[in-house]
């Protein structure tokens, strides 16, 4: 499995981190089956696999829940777990026994934090501290979504991009091991990756980056209709499922399914006779 120390070293040799969600055993196994370097159980799971509409609803429960498929499945895969939503925004006491818990129940191999707060930095302290490493996430940090107003690019005026470069700083000095950058103009996002020595993975952050992260449901589209302006798809799953799922049904209705291949048979004579 590869470790932070290995993450590291790419971004030393210009050699791509590539790292995709997943939220269940399948998932995870076939990333790591292609060779994807890092796995995230993202709190996108509660828009993309649970049909809430933000990130917001997503519990401590749902993420051990599936941070612990998605770990059988990526066994050798270094896999992050998010903390929902305010599981970490209190304090460093209340946020020590969740990560605890996470990190434990899941077997995971870092925890990821939304911002740069100073109670989030010191979770962050608190946790490497502890032995748990963190990978920070800056830019558009979707458990903020109403404070931030919607889901915009941030960092574009002189005042909000020296924040951020400052933010990404602090996260690196709070020793985490990696920060992801979200919807960040991609001379920004260039600039971060150069000034601070961990990796910084992109998503909508242009290709300038150490690494890039995208949601399996978008690069796939699999029950999603529309994709963000940062992503990609490299499958139609939606159409690909729905033909399993229509020539299935056609099958059955026309009982072309199951034949004899796919049928049980016994001797005749030991079945029971009607009317007897
Ligand atoms: O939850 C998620 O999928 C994420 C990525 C978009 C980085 O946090
Ligand atoms: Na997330």
């Amino acid at each position: 499995m590869k470790t932070r120390l290995d993450f590291q070293k790419m971004k030393e040799n210009n050699e791509k981190i590539t790292m995709v969600t997943a939220y269940d055993y399948p998932t995870a196994k076939l990333a790591q089956q292609a060779g994807i370097d890092m796995l995230l159980v993202g709190d996108s799971l509660g828009m993309v696999v649970l049909g809430y509409d933000s990130t917001i609803p997503v519990t401590v429960e749902d993420m051990i829940h599936h941070g612990k498929a998605v770990t059988r499945g990526g066994n050798e895969t270094f896999v992050v777990v998010d903390m929902p939503f305010m599981t970490y925004h209190v304090s460093v006491e209340a946020t020590v026994p969740q990560a605890k818990r996470i990190f434990q129940e899941t077997g995971a191999q870092a925890l990821k934090l939304e911002g740069a707060d100073q109670v989030i930095l010191d979770s962050i302290k608190a946790l490497a501290t502890g032995g748990i490493p963190v990978v920070g996430h800056l830019g558009l940090t979707p458990q903020s979504v109403h404070m931030l107003g919607g889901y915009k690019v941030q960092g574009k005026s002189k005042q909000t991009a020296k924040q951020l470069l400052e933010d990404a700083r602090k996260v690196e000095a709070a020793g985490a091991i990696a920060v992801v950058l979200e919807c960040v103009p991609k001379q920004l996002a260039a600039l971060i990756a150069k000034d601070i020595s961990i990796p910084v993975i992109g998503i909508g952050a242009g290709a300038d980056v150490d690494g890039q992260v995208l949601v399996f449901h978008d690069i796939s589209r699999y029950g999603v209709d529309r994709l963000p302006k940062f992503a990609v798809s490299y499958a139609d799953l939606n159409e690909t499922i729905t033909n399993v799922f229509s020539t299935y049904r056609e099958n059955v209705k026309n009982s072309i399914f199951p034949n004899d291949d796919q049928s049980f048979t016994m001797d005749e004579a030991a079945l029971p006779k009607l009317g007897e």
